[in-house]
């Protein structure tokens, strides 16, 4: 069944709602849910409580928990915030903009002998409501806000979800697991010893 055709998400709890349909098949057809939250109209008082910044670096907050089948989680990026290059651990991996905009910039898995650095393959500015999509597959990405006056929001859904990728560096091509933790949990700050390893940034 094409979900967007029977509804569109009026508000964040709908797309929510939507998505837990969606992703009771096993079957993902990523156009569909790439569509569905495109057609989400951000409204910030809607994500507000979730939307949590650092001063020092973007923070993971979880929204929900998808039945097991995806995570779904707010990103708040603060000016010049960015992650590593990284991988997506095999999983889907959908990328919404509630507010402000992100730098996303897509390089190729790295080969054994790299002259110059990681293969850069496109970069691209997404705007308020867009939807990127990534999986391995596709490449590996880099996000970034590059304001230096403007912090960005951002809804990522993950499935199935993950809490380890690699992380590489730009000039080597080396790679790094990293362990990715939420910096809170339904709109509460999650514990401090659960929090500190969050090194994707
Ligand atoms: C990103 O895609 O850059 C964010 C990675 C994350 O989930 O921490």
């Amino acid at each position: 069944m094409d979900h967007t055709e029977v509804m569109k998400p009026e508000t964040l709890d709908d797309l929510i709602k939507v998505l837990h349909q969606v992703f009771s098949s096993d079957c993902i057809n990523v156009e569909e849910v790439q569509n569905i939250m495109e057609s989400y109209e951000s409204k910030p008082q809607e994500w507000m409580k979730y939307a949590k910044f650092d001063q020092f670096r973007y923070t993971r907050n979880l929204v929900d928990e998808g039945n097991g089948k995806f995570n779904l989680m707010i990103l708040c990026w603060g000016e010049g915030h960015g992650s590593s290059i990284h991988d997506h651990t095999d999983s889907h991996c959908f990328m919404k903009l509630l507010q402000g905009q992100l730098k996303e910039t897509l390089f190729e898995w790295p080969d054994k002998k790299i002259h110059g650095g990681m293969k850069r393959k496109s970069e691209r500015v997404l705007q308020e409501n867009q939807c990127a999509y990534i999986n391995d597959s596709i490449g590996l990405h880099r996000v970034e806000n590059v304001s230096h006056t403007e912090c960005a929001t951002s809804l990522h859904l993950y499935s199935p979800p993950f809490d380890h990728c690699n992380a590489f560096d730009q000039r080597t091509g080396h790679k790094n697991t990293v362990k990715m933790t939420f910096w809170s949990k339904y709109g509460e700050r999650t514990p401090f010893e659960t929090s500190i390893s969050q090194e994707n940034n």
